[in-house]
Order: structure tokens, then sequence, then C-alpha cells
């Protein structure tokens, strides 16, 4: 049974407090920094670059995803695996060379993910599944924080489970102490959590806390 990590994601977070919140996720226990980049075209919404990742970098030494919600993305992979990114993730949907995106991802010394959104088919993944460290399936239509959890999420993570019994899943959107366990259930190893931290009537801690109990 692998350990459930809990990824905390800073489009939910306070941007003036950027560095802050950061560390109050590290000291909250956190086991990765999840940084959601958009580029207002293959979502519309518009939030991240390098940059952003680099201040992360100084002030954690958590492991931090780069999730690429853009249009060609292997534009920008060099710019994120300099910046300190540990991991890059990019969607199935956003380019036509994926294989190649990926081996270069690794070749820069990143680790590589691929994200399905919620209306690609799991079949998507069969082909590239050995070449990556994680599958992100997004439980929310991607591009906002703090939407609602697909109710047919689970269903979907279970037949990535039966594609892989070893490949890490990981879940973003709309995870909290609700949904958390319904996607363990079905598989699920990583949990992105954005305003269910970021958000959090308690603070950062209580409300990685509650994922954490609510799986535990
Ligand atoms: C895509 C974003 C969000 C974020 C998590 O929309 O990438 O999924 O990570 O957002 P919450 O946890 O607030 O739904």
């Amino acid at each position: 049974m692998r350990r459930i990590e809990v990824v905390p994601s800073i489009l939910s977070a306070d941007a003036g407090r950027l560095a802050e919140q950061v560390k109050e996720a590290e000291a909250g226990g956190a086991d990765r920094i999840q940084v959601d980049v958009m580029d207002g075209h293959f979502v519309p919404n518009l939030t991240f670059g390098p940059l952003v990742v680099e201040a992360v970098r100084a002030v954690t030494t958590l492991p931090i995803e780069a999730h690429l919600m853009v249009e060609r993305p292997e534009l920008f992979i060099e710019a994120f695996a300099k910046s300190g990114a540990t991991m890059i993730e990019v969607q199935v949907e956003s380019t036509t060379s994926l294989y190649r995106t990926v081996q270069t991802i690794k070749e820069l010394g990143a680790q590589a993910a691929v994200v399905i959104n919620p209306a690609t088919p799991v079949e998507e993944l069969r082909e590239i599944l050995p070449y990556v460290d994680l599958v992100n399936v997004m439980t929310v239509e991607p591009g906002f924080g703090g939407q609602k959890f697909i109710a047919g999420s689970p269903e979907k993570i279970r037949r990535v489970r039966a594609l892989s019994p070893d490949v890490e899943i990981e879940v973003d959107g709309g995870i909290d102490a609700r949904t958390a366990p319904l996607v363990v259930a079905a598989g699920a190893t990583v949990l992105v959590a954005g305003n269910s931290v970021y958000g959090y009537k308690g603070g950062v801690a209580a409300g990685i806390k509650a994922i954490r109990d609510a799986v535990d």
C-alpha cells in the first residue's frame, strides 16, 4: 500500500504572501508543491511562469511539480527544468509529440508526468505510460481553483489503475476531506489540493491534516 501524498497547489494561495504560504504548507506536512502554469490559451486563465517556480524553489526543499496547462509545452520545458521544477507535467491534449516531449523532460533531469482532462479517454495513456513517472487525472476541467469535483472521476481513476498497477496516480481538482477517500479507494496516490488547503478556515496545516485524516 503506497503512502498517500498531499500536494498543495499555489493557485489558491495568497500571491502577495507566496513565500510564507509555501513555508506554511511545508511546515504543515505537504509532500510536494504544485505550480499551476496556465497560458490563457490551453485554459481560459493566465497564471505563473518559470520565475515563480524559481521563487518557490528558493523557499522550500520540497519537490515542485510544474503542471503545464499550456499550448506547445515543448517551448517551455527547458525554462521550467532550469527554474527548479522537480517534475514537469504536460497535458496529453496539448502536444502532437508527447513521446519526444516526455523524453526531453527526462533528458533535462526532471521527472516526467502526463495529465488527462475529464473528457480525454484513459486509452490515450496506454502508449506513453511506460515512459512516465506519474499520471495526473484531472477531476475538474482545468483553469481555476475551487471548482466542483466531477462525480464520475473515481470510476475513471479505477480504469487508469487497471492500465497500470504501479504508476503513481495523481488527482487534481476539487480534492478535499470528502472527495479524498473516494479517489484513494479508486487507486489515487497523490492528491493535489488548492482551495481545500489555502482556503481552509483553520489554516493551511489544518487543511492538509483534514485531507490526511480523511484517507488514513
Ligand atoms: C486546474 C488547477 C486546479 C488546482 C487545484 O484548474 O490546477 O486543479 O490545481 O484546485 P482546487 O483544489 O482548488 O480544486
